[in-house]
């Protein structure tokens, strides 16, 4: 990997790092495909239960990388190897949680809607400059927006490429919490630690539950929620029987 550090800071857990400091961690084709890459290997692999997703101090990422515009044109944005790799991580079925220090930008802030829990550092500014370029917030980030955080919010942020801080994106639910900027990955591995310890078949069944409510009308996601209800894995059994027997439960994914 080039564009990004990838670790296994603790049990169950992966830790990737976009690792571009120069150009502010700026989504070129090759990270996003890393990106992509390591989502699918956790996938993969049954002993990670939860990714966490950062940059490093300055940005978590400044957005799609301009510099590659002029050489791909118009055409970049449908090349078949970016949008592959932004389908695959729109459909991470594991729990992935953001650290976001710094800049958060456009595409950089797109990714982030992806995530589903946001920790955010004091530092954190995120934005969609793209209007500022003539363009827009082409990777779902006109549609996820405005569902996440109401229109006029999204329309103001999207209209006017102004940035907003982290005390901001906490109060309008871009963020459930703020930290320190220094401890803002120590919290998020903190999180995905206690997310790792749950059955993986039941985050995951949640996961994609939760998700429903974002693109289904709600009576057929009510019945489809029920209908997962009603699959009975081997982890249930040993979620029930741990707490009838007083112990830790041993979930295997089953
Ligand atoms: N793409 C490529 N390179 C980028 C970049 C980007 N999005 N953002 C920053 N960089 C590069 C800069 O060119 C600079 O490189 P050089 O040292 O080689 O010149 C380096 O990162 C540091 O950046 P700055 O010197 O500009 O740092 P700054 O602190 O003065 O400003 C900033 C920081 C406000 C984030 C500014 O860099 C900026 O405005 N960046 C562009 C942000 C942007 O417009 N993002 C949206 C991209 S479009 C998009 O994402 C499309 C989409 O969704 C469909």
């Amino acid at each position: 990997m080039e564009t990004i550090k990838v670790a296994r800071p603790s049990d169950g857990v992966m830790l990737i790092t976009l690792d571009r400091p120069k150009a502010l961690n700026a989504l070129s084709k090759a990270l996003l495909i890393e990106v992509a890459s390591a989502l699918e290997d956790a996938e993969a692999d049954n002993a990670i239960r939860c990714v966490v997703l950062t940059g490093d101090e300055r940005a978590f990422s400044a957005g799609a990388d301009i510099k590659e515009m002029p050489e791909g044109g118009i055409p970049m944005w449908a090349e078949a190897g970016r949008l592959k790799a932004w389908k695959s991580i729109e459909r991470f079925p594991k729990p992935l949680i953001a650290a976001v220090n710094g800049y958060a930008l456009g595409g950089g802030c797109e990714l982030i809607l992806l995530c589903d829990i946001v920790i955010a550092g004091e530092t954190a500014r995120f934005g969609f400059p793209e209007v500022k370029i003539a363009a827009f917030p082409g990777d779902g980030g006109t549609q996820r927006l405005p569902r996440l955080i109401g229109k006029f919010r999204a329309m103001m942020m999207i209209l006017t490429g102004d940035f907003i801080d982290a005390a901001t994106a906490h109060d309008w639910g871009l963020a459930v919490e703020v930290t320190p900027a220094g401890r803002t990955v120590e919290r998020a591995l903190e999180i995905a630690g206690t997310i790792a310890q749950n059955s993986p078949v039941a985050t995951q069944m949640a996961k994609a539950e939760v998700l429903m409510s974002f693109e289904k009308p709600l009576d057929e996601s009510l019945s489809m929620e029920r209908q997962m209800l009603l699959w009975q894995t081997e982890d249930h059994d040993e979620g029930i029987a741990a707490f009838i027997e007083k112990r830790k439960p041993r979930y295997t994914g089953r």
